[in-house]
């Protein structure tokens, strides 16, 4: 283990030397690298001085902080949005209807504009939230209470007790998501009269964790979600190889920390224009 981390820090440490140089020269890539984002915001707060100030205050303390962010946002941010986007391309696959709204919905959009444009996709975002509902990329989460404690249901908990909840099993409960809560429904996120993207509670819909601890990084995975899902079903169509998808017969899953498709899904990936020209030569 001890090896391993060494391997990874090393490793990472490159990449946070790499990137103080380009601050060094001043190059232009450092305005989008998120990494020199990240160094001036803590020269910002360095310059404030107090308890941040000194923690950011010597040149390798900082580095060694910035390696650290950087490794918790690939353990945070990578097997958790691929997890999502696997299940949500099945899950287009097996509901043509809703596949169909999102291109539509992607089509109109002017790929010069994908910055601004992503906050204007409702639907893909209905879409991605509804995947997640269905298929939460961290399914079980578990917390040890470090007291006794009483849970505002009145549920005692003794010190020592682990508490867990499955944000996969939630997902599922009729109580909570209705008599058709096994169905993929995007539409059930959108405000009838606007349709617009409505968020839920995070104790209805805990995909994110909820409270003091909840995700740091879900603006971020949104954006990487409907940039990636959009850029791919704006020019191809993705089929799965395996068999017809369909909601009675969904892929198998494994647990890991995140909610894997055993096998991952094996797609076809077809251009539209193919099938445009096809369709013009018929
Ligand atoms: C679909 C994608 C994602 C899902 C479903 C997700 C889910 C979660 C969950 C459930 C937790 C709570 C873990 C726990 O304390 O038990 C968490 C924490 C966290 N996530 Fe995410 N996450 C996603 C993407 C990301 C991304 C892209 C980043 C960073 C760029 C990120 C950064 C973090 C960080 C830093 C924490 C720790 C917060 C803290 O303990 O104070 N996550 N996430």
């Amino acid at each position: 283990m001890r090896e391993a981390v060494r391997v990874i820090d090393e490793y990472v440490m490159g990449m946070v030397e790499a990137a103080e140089q380009l601050r060094a020269r001043g190059a232009e890539e450092q305005e989008q690298h998120l990494l020199s984002r990240f160094a001036a915001a803590m020269d910002e707060e360095a310059a404030l001085g107090g308890e941040l100030g000194e923690m950011f205050g010597s040149p390798d303390a900082k580095r060694r902080f910035l390696r650290d962010v950087v490794v918790s946002f690939v353990l945070a941010g990578k097997d958790t949005t691929s997890s999502a986007l696997t299940w949500f391309f099945w899950l287009l696959a097996a509901n043509p209807r809703c596949e169909r709204r999102v291109y539509e919905e992607v089509a109109r959009c002017s790929e010069a504009e994908y910055d601004e444009e992503l906050k204007g996709m409702h639907y893909l975002h209905a879409a991605i939230t509804e995947a997640m509902r269905l298929y939460p990329p961290v399914p079980i989460n578990s917390r040890v209470a470090a007291a006794d404690d009483v849970l505002p249901d009145g549920t005692t908990v003794r010190a020592g007790w682990f508490a867990d909840y499955s944000a996969y099993a939630m997902g599922r409960m009729p109580r909570l998501w209705g008599p058709r809560c096994r169905e993929f429904l995007p539409e059930r996120w959108l405000d009838v009269d606007q349709g617009e993207f409505v968020a839920a509670d995070a104790a209805r819909y805990p995909v994110f964790h909820g409270g003091p601890r909840a995700c740091l990084g879900k603006e971020m995975a949104y954006v990487q979600m409907k940039a990636v899902a959009a850029a791919v079903i704006r020019r191809f169509r993705v089929e799965p190889v395996r068999a017809p998808a369909s909601m009675d017969a969904p892929p198998p899953y494994e647990m890991a920390v995140t909610l894997r498709m055993k096998g991952g899904l094996r797609v076809r990936i077809r251009r539209r224009e193919d099938d445009d020209s096809a369709r013009k030569c018929l």
